[in-house]
This record gives C-alpha cells, structure tokens and sequence, in this order.
C-alpha cells in the first residue's frame, strides 16, 4: 500500500508476515549458537528498536540486551560522522556480543562503534542485522545474521524513519521515485 510520509511517497517493500519470518528465523539460529554463553545483545537506537524487542522476546536463552544510540544519518543521506549519545552502562570486557541494527547502509556506523568496542576486549562480537543495502556499503563488515539484502534505496518502518517519522508502519516501505 502507498503512504505518504512527509513531502515523499512510499510503497510496500517487505510485509509484516515476511518479517516475522525473518525475525523467528534469527533468533531461533542464535538460540541455538550461544546455548551456554550468556550473550550480551546491544542494539542501536533509534532505528532497531522495533527489531531489538521482537527478536529479543523470541530469545530463550539467559542473555542480557543493553542499548546504545549512535547516528550518521540526516533526510535520506547518510552524512558519513558517526556520533554515540548514550553510552553503554555495563561491562562488555569478556562477554559475548550480539550487536542488533536495523540497517546497514554504508557500514560506517557499525564498523566506527564496533572499533570502539573491541578497545573493551570483549570475547566475541557478532552483528545481526534486520536489512543490509550491500550495494551502498563502503565499510565491509561481516553481518552473522541478517534478514534481507536489499537495493540502495531508501526505506522506511518497522522502525526506520525518514525524517523522525514512519517509525511505527508494520511494513517495510520503500521510497517511490516520483
Ligand atoms: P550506515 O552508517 O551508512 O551503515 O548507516 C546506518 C544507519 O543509517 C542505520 O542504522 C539507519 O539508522 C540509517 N539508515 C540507513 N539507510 C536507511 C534507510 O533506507 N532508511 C532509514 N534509515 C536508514
């Protein structure tokens, strides 16, 4: 379905049921892989935290999530400087990381933050991400676990935003040009 956010039209790109599937998907892999390892999940706000709450209910393992917000995106451009405006309030030395992120578009953000991480020398840090825009990525990072590889266009719900808004659409919705 069409939805106007703003002064920019979207379509529906990915439905809710599709996500689902992905979401069950992941956490029934990560279940599995870290059975005695009491993960520690960080997601990254603002964007992942529809994704972070639905992949964590489906977590049956003991584990603990924290969150972090980072930003380097302003409209639909990523403006390339990565900025951390909360801070992780547990100790990460020797843990298990999973990092959730909704999106990784040109990988700045993921590859800056998870340098800073591994200053804390924890035991392992793997990402698991929602959607991955492999085209637009200049930072390679390897995503352990991920929903979808999608073109380089912009979308927005389930969480994503374009401008602050379209955050609460079921869907993924992508932008339509014109
Ligand atoms: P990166 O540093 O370029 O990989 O940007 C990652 C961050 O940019 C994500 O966590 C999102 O918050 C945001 N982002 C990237 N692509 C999109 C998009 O298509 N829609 C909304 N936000 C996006």
């Amino acid at each position: 379905m069409d939805k106007k956010i703003l002064d920019k039209k979207f379509v529906t790109y990915i439905n809710e049921a599709k996500i689902t599937e992905a979401v069950f998907r992941i956490a029934s892999s990560i279940n599995a892989e870290y059975q005695d390892k009491m993960p520690l999940f960080i997601a990254i706000l603002n964007g992942s935290f529809i994704f972070a709450a639905d992949l964590y209910k489906q977590i049956n393992i003991p584990s603990q999530i924290n969150f972090v917000k980072l930003s380097s995106y302003s409209g639909t451009q990523s403006s390339g400087s990565v900025t951390t405006s909360i801070g992780l309030d547990v100790a990460i030395n020797a843990r298990d990381i999973i990092i959730i992120e909704d999106i990784v578009d040109t990988g700045k953000t993921l590859s800056t933050f998870i340098a800073e991480l591994k200053k804390e020398e924890p035991s392992s840090i793997r990402i698991c991400a929602l959607l991955h825009k492999q085209e637009a990525t200049t930072h390679p990072i390897p995503i352990d676990y991920l929903g979808f590889t999608i073109p380089d266009l912009f979308v927005v719900g389930y969480g994503l935003d374009y401008n602050g808004f379209g955050r609460n659409l079921k869907d993924i919705h992508q932008l339509k040009e014109s």
